[in-house]
């Protein structure tokens, strides 16, 4: 069955979850940040996941803004840098995060091929909102689909049901798209096509599914998409 609807994941996938610290961090007066940015990021990333796996199998859900300041919180004072002026400025650089260089001229050749596309994401409906103005791509989206309309994070099925539910279309003819390796393991378990964007050229996820494909980043997409 061929592809009529690509799906992706918005944080890492078309926005880059780095450039928030990397821009902190290229502004003056920044001290210790300034060089310990990287980890401070990475520490980030991988709490807000954490939390929102824990969250989800615990039952206690909660938006993706405050997984996102929890994450930050922990962050910041296992560098010994809990400073609430740059806890600030963070948050509000999340806001604004901008897409990867390839992801405009990418999604105009999906919907030049007359692909349905939509992002599927924890983000909280106003985060995914302000991320996807200020990168300019929402006309080059047909939806923007938040697990908010369910309560839940992903990997749960009922985030990937939301996809088959808005676009009337059956599991095989969904390309998801995610940087996030155990979230395309998750959505090839489910039944999707998945193109894992390996942008950080990690290990496969050792989960009970692997993605169809591999990329380092999404320019190839559009003409991938036509080998399924
Ligand atoms: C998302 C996170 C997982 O956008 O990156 O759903």
């Amino acid at each position: 069955m061929t592809i009529t609807t690509c799906i992706f994941d918005a944080y890492g996938t078309l926005f880059d979850v780095s450039a928030a610290a990397r821009e902190a961090a290229a502004e003056p007066g920044r001290g210790a940040f300034a060089k310990e940015w990287p980890e401070i990021a990475q520490n980030w990333r991988l709490k807000q996941l954490q939390y929102t796996w824990l969250r989800a199998i615990t039952g206690h859900h909660c938006d993706f803004w405050q997984v996102t300041q929890d994450g930050l919180d922990w962050a910041l004072e296992a560098s010994g840098l809990s400073d609430p002026g740059l806890r600030e400025r963070l948050l509000q650089l999340y806001w604004e995060l901008s897409a990867y260089p390839e992801v405009p001229a990418m999604l105009e050749a999906l919907k030049a091929q007359g692909l349905a596309t939509g992002i599927l994401s924890n983000g909280s409906p106003d985060m995914l909102a302000g991320a996807v103005n200020s990168a300019g791509i929402g006309p080059l989206l047909d939806d923007v689909l938040s697990v908010e309309s369910v309560s839940i994070f992903k990997p749960a099925a009922l985030v990937y049901d939301l996809v088959g539910a808005r676009f009337s279309c059956a599991p095989e003819e969904v390309l998801f798209v995610s940087s996030n390796g155990w979230d395309a393991a998750s959505a090839a378990a489910y039944g999707f096509r998945t193109v894992w964007a390996n942008r950080a050229s990690e290990p496969v996820d050792r989960l009970p599914a692997t993605p169809d494909r591999i990329l380092a980043d999404l320019r190839p997409l559009p003409v991938l998409v036509k080998e399924f």
